[in-house]
């Protein structure tokens, strides 16, 4: 099938800069080299909804490693690395992404990776999964109208997905609410659940890569500043260290009673967005919600603050409310849009409120994507091997798997660590050992 992306002349550049991740994703390597050997993917066909950036290129480099053919489409119309993108298809996956594509062109790829027939799919926000079965389902909705344009009027057939993969918690708790309505048509790992992924990736990972965003986009002082963390999830929190590394005043507001208590001992200012509104400088989302800062905050801000999402999908800030209540809008630079209100206030728009960190920089640093993608591509080689005996659940990756991903990266960074004695294994075995 014909790929579609921006220009395939960029595959030189974009083959350098996946050679770059590669060296930074030791476990991602390891099974890279061991897949080589004993072809475990031979004959199936993966059906990605990915963001295409380099990380991804070596994941599915080792997919491919093991025998699997690839269809890839991106999970964010914003997020495609055109350069990536170009040399996957020199190197023969199937790729339907490049940067700015249209929400129409965005459903049409991901249509065309369902008309590969995958037996395994692997997404990030469950756009793949859900399509698939909405498909199935004859659901209403605009994103069914367009696939169905691509794929006419041919539905998946219970049992011809073997299983899938899902990525984050946004794409989790869509597929878990599938399975709690007993719709869900094939088993499901959520690696988001893996202690290696979210860990490291949620926390560390979008922490970083959501101020390399806004410090791309913008080029502002972060010191001195009031930032204000919607959300305290793993994300969350790696965004309200970072802010304060950089030496900005962090504000939390969190629903959660029992994180929102969390971010408090941790030492942060938790209030309401009412309060947090007229404070905040920069206003970071990350809450897996809708409408977290919408009309009735806008109208709070000081003139200049600053909007940017790390959520998944652009649905946090209410970019609807901000058209509406603007007298005039105007583009600063690339990822930067002036929405001036009535009364002259300007409030600065990043990336239409899609993903910061992937939309204005490059995504989680390689390091941490390896443990992510390791994850991935152990769990496509779990759902082969466990193949007919899963059911039709969300499941997390056993227990082993995690501490063999986390071994691995141990390794490869030259960190020891303690092995318990006999006496001491005994000691936390046994109820009858007190003082
Ligand atoms: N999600 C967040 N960062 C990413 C990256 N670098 N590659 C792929 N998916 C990501």
């Amino acid at each position: 099938m014909q790929s579609t992306i921006k220009d395939p002349s960029l595959a030189p550049e974009g083959k350098l800069k996946i050679e770059w991740a590669e060296a930074y994703m030791p476990v991602l390597r390891k099974i890279m080299e061991r897949f080589s050997k004993t072809k475990p993917l031979e004959g199936f066909i993966i059906g990605a909804c990915l963001h295409v950036t380099k990380e991804t290129g070596v994941l599915v480099r080792t997919l491919a490693a093991g025998g699997a053919e690839v269809y890839l489409a991106a999970s964010n119309p914003l997020s495609t690395q055109d350069d990536v993108a170009a040399a996957l298809v020199e190197e023969g996956v199937h790729v339907h992404a490049w940067r700015g594509m249209s929400t129409e062109d965005y459903y049409k790829a991901i249509a065309s990776v369902i008309s590969a027939k995958p037996d395994i799919t692997m997404d990030d926000g469950g756009d793949l999964t859900v399509l698939i079965h909405k498909l199935y389902y004859d659901e209403p909705g605009i994103d069914v109208e367009i696939a169905k344009q691509v794929v006419g009027k041919w539905k998946i057939e219970r049992g011809s997905v073997i299983g899938g993969t899902e990525e984050t918690t946004t794409g989790v708790i869509r597929l878990k609410s599938l399975a709690r309505e007993g719709k869900l048509l094939y088993p499901v790992i959520a690696v988001n659940e893996s202690r290696t992924k979210y860990l490291f990736d949620n926390r560390y990972g979008t922490g970083q890569s959501s101020f390399d965003g806004i410090l791309r986009a913008t080029n502002l002082l972060i010191a001195g500043k009031t930032v204000v963390v919607a959300g305290y999830g793993w994300v969350g929190r790696g965004i309200a260290i970072r802010a304060k590394g950089l030496g900005a005043r962090v504000v939390v507001v969190e629903p959660d009673p029992v994180k929102a208590l969390e971010a408090y001992y941790d030492g942060f200012y938790v209030t309401d967005m009412d309060e947090a509104a007229s404070l905040g400088d920069i206003f970071i989302t990350a809450t897996g919600n809708t409408d977290v800062i919408r009309g009735e905050h806008f109208r709070k801000m000081k003139d200049r603050a600053v909007l940017a999402n790390a959520g998944h999908f652009n649905v946090e800030i209410s970019v609807n409310d901000l058209e509406q209540l603007a007298a005039s809008k105007r583009r600063i630079k690339e990822n930067v849009d002036e929405y001036r209100l009535p009364d002259g206030r300007r409030l600065y728009l990043l990336c239409g409120g899609r993903l910061v960190n992937l939309a204005a920089a490059e995504g989680h640093p390689s390091e941490v994507m390896d443990m992510s993608f390791g994850n991935q591509a152990l769990a496509v080689y779990y759902i082969i091997k466990n193949k007919n005996m899963l059911e039709n659940k969300v499941y997390k990756l056993p227990k082993k798997i995690d501490y063999n991903i986390a071994k691995l990266k141990l390794f490869s960074l030259q960190v020891k660590i303690e092995k318990l004695t006999p006496k001491q294994r005994e000691y936390l075995r046994s109820w009858r050992l007190g003082t």
